[in-house]
Order: structure tokens, then C-alpha cells, then sequence
């Protein structure tokens, strides 16, 4: 049995890191764990120019101990207002890493997001042309769509048409959670790959209903059925290049959860490595977490790997219920119950 793991040191492919006083709170959780970071442009208002995600970059290592070895790579914000020349731009100019596609109203503050992702092919050919990631929150919008078919549908309607519409540009399917999207990313051409969570490998929806409502399971896309989460999980630890580490870590203060319409999102910061090899060491597979969180990322996006290593050993550790305090107290994933892994500091 390994009780000890040492891998390169790995990157988280897709995480919120919020601003103010929450991205002082959290950003030190991802970066103790991770080399870099996509982090996602969702703020009040939203990324989507390069003086923003400039400002918003510096206000992230602001946030950091002087001296933190820690890269957040930023992402701008697709409206449909989004500006080719803009984007092309930012990313010549090292600012923008890739684009992020909320189809409008699909989550934490998508107000602003995508109403047709066709009607930006401008911005998605020069996307192409310059070899620059589009991120996909793949999930219709449509309320007559049942919550647990939207990722599907989504793959139906609107990802496959955009495969084909544009065969050379770089999709991430970003923290999948069916079946059928596992299907999609492993038929589909090699420019397009999948991040998953550790969420999504561990939990079922059976867990949001847990004896009653239990709002700290609840994310979107919103943890589907058993035989999904098993699809997931296989598709994580199979080894391909396709998938690979996006925690999706999105903090919300606790009142903002416990509410009669409490936000998505489920904080694994603090615990993501150790969850993740929770499920690697559960099916047998602590040999592929390397390849899944520090090599399969970079790769698809055409960076380095990083050096230095992070080490991971067999322990018992007590998750803390409630992580911060005031407005920035947060529910951990995990939170109060105990886990097997460590991350050796
Ligand atoms: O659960 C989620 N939380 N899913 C998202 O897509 C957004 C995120 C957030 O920003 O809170
Ligand atoms: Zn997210």
C-alpha cells in the first residue's frame, strides 16, 4: 500500500478566487497546493478586459505572502459584446490565457454571459487562429430543460455543432459531471478536453439530500446520479490526456449557503489534492494522479510543466467544520468529518 506520494507540482485548471476580503481569505488555500491557477472571471462586474484581469491579476498575488511561487493565469469573461481584437490582444500580450463561456443566466453571476455562442464566431475563429482555450460552462439555460439533463442537453444543442463549426479550436468542457460528456470528450477530436472535480468524483445527488437539504453538496453543475459520478471518476483515473485537475472551488460565505436560495458552489481549497487522491487511492489509481494534476493540463495548454514537487501521505485529518471568519467564514468540502490523506507542507 503507498502511504507516501510524491508528484510534480500540479496546477488547478479552474477555481474562483472572488475578490476583496473573500480573495484574501482563499487564495492562499490554492496556492499552497497549486503552481498556477485558471481562474475564472465571474466577479461584480465581470473580466472582460485586459486593464481588468490585469488589475485583478495583481490584486490575486496582493493577496499572496511576498515571495508566494504561485501563477494565476487569467481568463476574460465572453459577452456578446466580446471584442476579437481585444481578446486576441491580451492573450499576445500574456494577460488573457483563455476565454470563459457562461451561456447567460447558467450560474453565479452569468447575468452577463453568452444569449448565442454562434453569433461570436468572429472572436472564436481568431480564437482559433491563434491557438487560444475556449473554457465552457456546458449547461443550457432553457428552465424547461430539467436541471439533471442540462450538461447532456447542452452537448446535444450547442457543443457538438461547435466541434465541428470549429475543428482547430482548443475546448474545455469544464467540470463535467455525466456520462454522456464523457463519451463526448473521448470521441471527440484532440482539441478537446475535460476538467473535473473532486466533487464530482466523490459525490452523488443522493449527498445534497443527505436527511435533509444540505447546501454545502450543492454546486453547478449540480452532482448527477450514481452512474454518472462513476463515469467521472473512470474517466479521471483511465490515464488519458483529455482529463485533467479543476477543482472549481467557489467560496461563498456561509450565510450565503445556508439560505432559502443559497448560492452553488462547494470551497475544496484547503483539501483538493487530498481529495482527489482520496479517489485515486480508492480505485487503485494513485499511480495516474500525477498525469491528471500536473501533466495533462499544462499540455493541452501548451505550458511548461512546472518543477518542484508536492508530497501527499496516508493520515487521519480532522476537516474543520467552518474555515474563516464573519463574512468570509466558509464551509469546507469535508467540513467536519474526518479524511485519510494529508498534504506534507
Ligand atoms: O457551483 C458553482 N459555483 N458553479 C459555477 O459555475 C459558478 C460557481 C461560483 O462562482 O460560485
Ligand atoms: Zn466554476
Amino acid at each position: 500500500m503507498t502511504d507516501r506520494l510524491t508528484i510534480r507540482r500540479p496546477d488547478d485548471w479552474h477555481v474562483h478566487l472572488r475578490d476583496g476580503a473573500m480573495l484574501a481569505a482563499v487564495a492562499g488555500w490554492t496556492a499552497r497546493q497549486f503552481a498556477r491557477a485558471i481562474v475564472m472571471p465571474n466577479l461584480t462586474p465581470p473580466v472582460t478586459t485586459i486593464a481588468a484581469a490585469a488589475a485583478y491579476r495583481d490584486r490575486i498575488i496582493a493577496a499572496l505572502p511576498a515571495g508566494t511561487a504561485f501563477t494565476p493565469l487569467m481568463t476574460c469573461y465572453l459577452t456578446d459584446a466580446a471584442d476579437a481584437d481585444e481578446i486576441a490582444r491580451g492573450h499576445g500580450e500574456g494577460v488573457f490565457t483563455a476565454c470563459k463561456l457562461y451561456p447567460a443566466h447558467a450560474t453565479t453571476n452569468s447575468a452577463h454571459g453568452v444569449t448565442d455562442i454562434f453569433a461570436l464566431a468572429p472572436v472564436l475563429e481568431r480564437m482559433q487562429a491563434i491557438g487560444m482555450p475556449l473554457l465552457v460552462h456546458g449547461e443550457v439555460t432553457d428552465r424547461e430543460v430539467d436541471i439533471f439533463d442540462r450538461e447532456a442537453v447542452f452537448i446535444d444543442r450547442t457543443l457538438t455543432p461547435l466541434v465541428k463549426a470549429f475543428p482547430a479550436l482548443k475546448i474545455v468542457l469544464e467540470h463535467i459531471t455525466t456520462a454522456e460528456a464523457v463519451a463526448f470528450v473521448n470521441d471527440a477530436p484532440d482539441t478537446v478536453a475535460a476538467t473535473i472535480t473532486p466533487q464530482h468524483m466523490l459525490i452523488n445527488r443522493n449527498a445534497i439530500f443527505d436527511g435533509g437539504i444540505r447546501p454545502h453538496a450543492y454546486c453547478l453543475p449540480v452532482a448527477k446520479r450514481e452512474v454518472h459520478r462513476a463515469a467521472v471518476r473512470a474517466a479521471a483515473t483511465s490515464g488519458s490526456p483529455k482529463f485533467f485537475l479543476g477543482t472549481d472551488s467557489a467560496p461563498h460565505g456561509v450565510a450565503r449557503k445556508e439560505a432559502a436560495c443559497g448560492c452553488a458552489g462547494i470551497f475544496n481549497a484547503p483539501i483538493a489534492l487530498e481529495s482527489y487522491a482520496i479517489a485515486f487511492d480508492e480505485d487503485g489509481a494513485l499511480d495516474r494522479l500525477e498525469g491528471f494534476a500536473s501533466e495533462h493540463g499544462p499540455r493541452f495548454y501548451g505550458l511548461p510543466l512546472n518543477d518542484g514537487t508536492v508530497t501527499l501521505e496516508r493520515a487521519t485529518v480532522a476537516v474543520p467544520a467552518v474555515i474563516g471568519e464573519g463574512d468570509t467564514a466558509v464551509v469546507p468540502f469535508h467540513g467536519g468529518e474526518t479524511i485519510g490523506w494529508r498534504l506534507v507542507d
